[in-house]
């Protein structure tokens, strides 16, 4: 189980070494998510339509390892934009991946920029 999390890792847009393109920003449906494959990861492209903005995170919940956030409901807590996981409901902050319930699990997150139509997830390699 470790093994799936151990790929994920938060990157900063300034570490950015690879810019993938994840597909249209009309491939993804407003107020939700879908899930791409980048090398041996899933990751979720959240298009937050209320809010303007997009965000992308790991797509295996780390609570019960379920390949599911893509289907998170999003939402947003004291500003903070964040998703709830569609299996039992943990929730986490789309800007830094933490566990917005106190626990000690988070999530990955990932720098994402929209040009020209496209949506592209940063990756360090
Ligand atoms: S699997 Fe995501 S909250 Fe349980």
């Amino acid at each position: 189980m470790q093994d799936i999390l151990n790929q994920y890792e938060t990157v900063q847009v300034n570490d950015v070494k690879v810019w993938f393109k994840a597909g249209k920003t009309t491939d993804f449906p407003t107020e939700g998510g879908g899930c791409i494959k980048y090398k041996n990861k899933q990751i979720a492209v959240i298009n937050f339509t209320r809010r303007n903005e997009w965000y992308a995170c790991q797509n295996v919940c780390p609570h019960k390892m379920e390949m599911v956030l893509s289907r998170g409901m999003i939402g947003s807590t004291d500003e903070i934009p964040k998703i709830a996981c569609p299996m039992h409901k943990k929730t986490f902050s789309l800007t830094d991946g933490s566990n917005l319930n106190g626990e000690d699990y988070s999530i990955a997150t990932y720098p994402v920029k929209v040009v020209d139509g496209e949506v592209f997830v940063g990756f360090l390699e």
